[in-house]
């Protein structure tokens, strides 16, 4: 069995100092042009959390991170990943936790995203916090022409 880990998550609002680890959880996340969350500091309305930490025998390290847009009562949640040696471990949710629990204190009314159809673990994973799918876009990702579902939440 794997050793447990402990995780703690934070939001970031300023540069840090695992940018580069940060960058290659992305990397092994998604295809196409690197993407680095702390570079999405520089948008105003950006919130970035990371999740930090590993077994209790090893340093503390990014293990994975959860990207959104804040628009007046709107959260859009544009990227969430976890390395890839760690996942199925309950980081992603942890983070999709902690977005959820500062719509709910910023008063956001609607926390919406888009995810290619075939990406089984982030709708299991969104679907596991009470999103739901409200529409698809047809060929979203150039990449492939896959569809993209629009999956949403909405907060009371
Ligand atoms: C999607 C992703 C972030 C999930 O992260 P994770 O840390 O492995 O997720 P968790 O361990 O917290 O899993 C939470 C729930 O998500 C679902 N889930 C996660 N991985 C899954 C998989 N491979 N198959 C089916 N369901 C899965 C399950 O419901 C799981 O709950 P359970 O373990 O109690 O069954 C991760 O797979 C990842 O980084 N993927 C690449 C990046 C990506 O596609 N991001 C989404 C962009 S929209």
């Amino acid at each position: 069995m794997s050793e447990r880990l402990q995780v703690s998550v934070t939001r970031i609002e300023r540069e840090v100092e695992d940018v580069e680890e940060l960058a290659a959880i992305a990397r092994a996340a998604f295809a196409g042009p690197s993407f680095s969350p702390v570079d999405e500091l520089e948008r105003p309305w950006a919130r970035v959390w990371v999740a930090r930490g590993g077994a209790p025998s090893e340093a503390l390290r990014a293990l994975g991170f959860l990207v959104a847009w804040h628009v007046v009562d709107e959260l859009h949640v544009l990227n969430v990943a976890t390395a890839p040696e760690v996942r199925r471990r309950g980081i992603g949710a942890v983070l999709v936790e902690t977005a959820l629990a500062f719509a709910v204190e910023s008063g956001v009314r609607l926390v919406l995203l888009e995810v290619r159809r075939s990406n089984e673990p982030a709708i299991r994973l969104y679907e596991k916090f009470g999103f739901v799918v409200s529409g698809v876009r047809e060929k979203y990702y150039a990449d492939n022409d896959e569809d993209a579902l629009e999956m949403q939440r909405i907060l009371a």
